[in-house]
């Protein structure tokens, strides 16, 4: 065998502080290194339902509708009804979903379309995703506050908590209480034969991940026919309706979030 290996080890080795050393000694001694504490805090933003993870810190709605109209309404829509980027974030709930924790709409087929707030069971979510992912743009640039800040705009859009609400890390429990799908969530369904059904409290797929002799990649033989292309009519040119959407309440001059954008002229 050649003693290559071995050398190139050795000076590894010698060039490598403690502190790395100490981390390095794995399966494979000298590869890589162990990732520091800060390092994994800088990924471990997750937020479950229960709220672990949930940085502490509050925002308020008027605050939120600043962050929405400079940082979001270009794709979503002033009121975030926009279905241009994505399905329209806000519209289709009501105040007796609030109530009864199931959105009503969901179970209508005449209702034309599907929001998120309709199906959102966690906050959590609402708040993590945002965290993470929005702007599409500019991932992970909002800080702690703006987050709070424009959820509690989203959940004021959609009636859950009021226009001089402040959301934060020792309420939001309260305001789950209030999401109108928050009882929607089910595996009652054949797609994953959860305990109602009397199956295993796990996914019934089962997945190992192939490191030797795999499939090669697949080769795509077929595609949807010109005949079927235009079966449903043109998709380029339909809509996702999710029907009449809330705007200001015009009869109420107070009602008015910030500056007119539009001043009455002198
Ligand atoms: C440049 C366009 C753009 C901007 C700006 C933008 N978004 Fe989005 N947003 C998207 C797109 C595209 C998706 C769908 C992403 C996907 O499904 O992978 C999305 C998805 C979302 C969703 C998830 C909806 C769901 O049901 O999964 C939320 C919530 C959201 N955006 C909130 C925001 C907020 C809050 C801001 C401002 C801080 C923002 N977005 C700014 C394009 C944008």
């Amino acid at each position: 065998m050649s003693s290559f290996p071995k050398a190139a080890v050795a000076i590894a080795l010698a060039v490598t502080t403690n502190w790395a050393l100490a981390q390095s000694a794995g399966k494979y001694p000298g590869v890589g290194r162990a990732a520091t504490p800060a390092e994994v805090a800088k990924w471990d933003i997750d937020v479950r339902p229960d709220f672990k993870g949930l940085p502490a810190g509050s925002g308020s709605v008027t605050e939120g509708q600043k962050v929405w109209e400079t940082k979001c309404a270009s794709c979503h829509g002033v009121f975030g009804e926009s279905n241009e980027v994505f399905n329209p974030l806000i519209g289709g709930v009501s105040a007796d979903d609030i109530q009864t924790g199931h959105v009503a709409k969901l179970r209508d087929p005449s209702y034309p379309g599907r929001t998120t707030l309709m199906k959102l069971a966690t906050l959590s979510t609402l708040w993590d995703y945002i965290h993470r992912a929005m702007p599409w743009t500019q991932p992970k640039s909002l800080t702690v506050p703006e987050v709070y800040s424009v959820t509690a705009f989203l959940l004021n859009l959609s009636g859950i908590v009021p226009d001089d609400f402040t959301l934060s890390n020792q309420n939001i429990a309260d305001v789950q209480q209030r999401m109108p799908n928050r009882n929607g969530m089910t595996t009652r369904h054949a797609l994953w034969p959860g305990p109602e059904f009397g199956g295993p409290a796990e996914p019934d797929t089962h997945n190992t991940a192939c490191m030797k002799n795999c499939a090669p990649a697949p080769k795509v033989v077929s595609f949807l026919p010109d005949f079927a292309l235009n079966a449903n009519g043109n998709l380029a040119q339909q809509n996702r309706l999710v029907g009449a959407q809330r705007g200001l309440d015009t009869s109420r001059p107070t009602a008015r979030r910030g500056p007119s954008p539009h001043p009455p002229p002198k």
